[in-house]
């Protein structure tokens, strides 16, 4: 790795990252069709407080920002949350869920799927950022948007094995392509020369959190964590799917 270059260390990292998590297993071939139908919805009750708490990672990121460009980097993703011309991230979410049949509209404020382990990956992001400096946590910042890029290409496989009709993935395929990633490149380069230690520390603990929460998730899908607990679109549930 020649630490000299953003892009060549850019490259390892999102080489090795794709290879980490091309073992686990929600991200193999075949791991969406063996799936029952109350595991799928605990996939989308639980990856709706993995990723839906970024929100508190760029509030804490915009509160802190050091200049103007960096605060509306922060406010322009906020701003693409809420899809000015069209649905919102959040609605696109739930046409998901509604089609895997969990009922997460009033998920935002009951919060009866955000696990303990889930409330601690995203508690666990602000304490990093709260002990780290601006270039670090700007670091960090990039390297979630860099991973919408890799993960959402491995999750919208994932959620296809599915095969829900075509409109339901919009929410996956969106943040697929999405380009947040390249305002941040343009200001982590110039960050580079003299903050290199700490821009590979942002990355590498995005990475690796990262990686632990799916592999997290994939282990309670496949053990069934919670199944008991799953409130379906229809109704509520009341049978019993043990272990
Ligand atoms: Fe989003």
């Amino acid at each position: 790795m020649r630490l000299e270059n953003f892009e060549e260390f850019l490259r390892y990292w999102g080489k090795h990252y794709q290879q980490q998590a091309s073992h686990i297993s929600m991200f193999k071939d075949g791991f969406g069709r063996k799936l029952m139908d109350k595991q799928r919805m605990l996939f989308a009750a639980y990856f709706y407080h993995i990723r839906g708490h970024f929100i508190d990672f760029l509030w804490y990121m915009g509160n802190n920002a050091p200049s103007c460009n960096y605060k509306e980097i922060i406010l322009s993703n906020i701003a693409d949350e809420f899809s000015p011309n069209g649905r919102s991230h959040e609605l696109l979410f739930l046409d998901f869920s509604d089609a895997v049949g969990i009922d997460l509209r009033n998920e935002y404020i009951e919060q009866k799927y955000n696990l303990e382990l889930i409330k601690n990956y995203n508690t666990n992001h602000l304490k990093w950022l709260s002990r780290h400096q601006w270039p670090a946590c700007f670091a960090a910042f990039s390297a979630y948007e860099r991973l919408d890029n890799i993960d959402y290409f491995n999750l919208l496989k994932l959620v296809k094995e599915f095969e829900l009709p075509k409109k339901n993935y919009i929410f996956f395929s969106v943040h697929s392509q999405v380009q947040h990633f390249d305002v941040t490149f343009e200001e982590i380069k110039k960050l580079w020369p003299k903050n290199k230690t700490s821009i590979i520390d942002g990355f590498t603990f995005i990475g690796e959190h990262q990686l632990r929460i799916w592999k997290s998730l994939s282990n309670l899908i496949e053990n069934k964590v919670g199944i008991n607990s799953l409130i379906t679109t229809s109704e509520e549930s009341t049978e019993t799917l043990g272990h």
